[in-house]
């Protein structure tokens, strides 16, 4: 029965954890975003180097194009060139429509759990970036940990997704639940899997470290930018956006009581609010992968 085969080809990579093979197949993760996701503005950066960073993936140019064009910003008049694009949403809004679109692209045509899985990212990178200045983190870092931090997830399913899919389409009580099932078929978590993907990809450690830790509990030693993707993730199953089935949903205001119980509920967008927001983004960026 292929639908249940256990993963039986692990390969030894790192001291301890063992990781399945093909993980490896990946596409790389696209040159331009790499660079720009490891610079910030504090080193000095400038426009033109972003304009000549991003340019120099012309594919990636046009989607950034097409979506500071879209109702995802309203702006009145037409941006035209990557240059009026870069002055016009600055070197975050550019940052962020070029994780968008390459985690979009990764996520893209491998089946329901799939779907399930991005809208999950994007709910919860919607989330995180509302969050975060609560948080001291800043809403551009929340937002690429938030779409990246289940990266482990999309690797099995793009390498692994004939194995993987009964996992995902079972009912689970939690996260350490699911993640239980992952291990008893691909030999490791999503968690463990994304962390070294991030690191494959020669990405920035806060992400890894996201990957490797947005299940476990709050603790006080939490980096800003985990205790945010920790709570937005817990959020996102709240909101509707879980990547797979719980038996029991959770109550938006309880994870956010809990999560932050020193900063009133009210201080947040409300649930409906927040799917609203999810929702509408979601839109911009599937209307841009219908026409691709
Ligand atoms: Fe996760
Ligand atoms: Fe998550």
């Amino acid at each position: 029965m292929q639908n249940t085969m256990k993963v039986s080809e692990p390969a030894a990579i790192g001291d301890t954890v063992l990781f399945p093979v093909k993980l490896c197949n990946l596409p790389p993760f696209r040159a331009a975003a790499g660079k720009l996701i490891s610079l910030s503005e504090e080193e000095g950066l400038n426009l033109r180097r972003v304009v000549s960073l991003v340019g120099g993936d012309p594919a990636l140019a046009a989607e950034i194009l097409f979506l500071a064009n879209s109702s995802l910003f309203g702006f009145p008049a037409r941006i035209e060139s990557l240059r009026h694009a870069v002055a016009v949403l600055g070197f975050d809004g550019v940052k962020r429509l070029a994780m968008t679109v390459v985690m979009r692209d990764l996520a893209r045509g491998v089946g329901p759990f799939v779907r399930s899985s991005w809208c999950h990212s994007v709910a919860c990178a919607v989330i995180a970036e509302q969050i975060a200045p609560r948080l001291g983190c800043t809403a551009e870092q929340a937002y690429t940990a938030g779409l990246m931090h289940d990266i482990g997830r999309l690797g099995f399913l793009r390498s692994y997704s004939s194995e993987i899919s009964p996992v995902l389409s079972g009912e689970y009580q939690d996260a350490d639940q699911v993640m239980a099932a992952e291990r008893s078929v691909m030999n490791t978590s999503h968690q463990e899997a994304g962390s070294w993907l991030i690191e494959y990809w020669a990405l920035p450690q806060p992400f890894s470290e996201v990957c490797a830790h947005h299940h476990d509990p709050l603790a006080e030693r939490d980096s800003p930018v985990l205790r945010v993707i920790k709570t937005a993730c817990r959020l996102a199953n709240a909101a509707g956006y879980a990547p797979v089935r719980y038996t029991q949903r959770p109550q938006y205001t309880d994870v956010l009581r809990s999560a932050l119980p020193d900063i009133p509920v009210e201080s947040f967008p409300s649930e409906e609010a927040m799917q609203s927001e999810v929702e509408s983004r979601l839109q911009s960026f599937d209307s841009r992968a219908r026409r691709g």
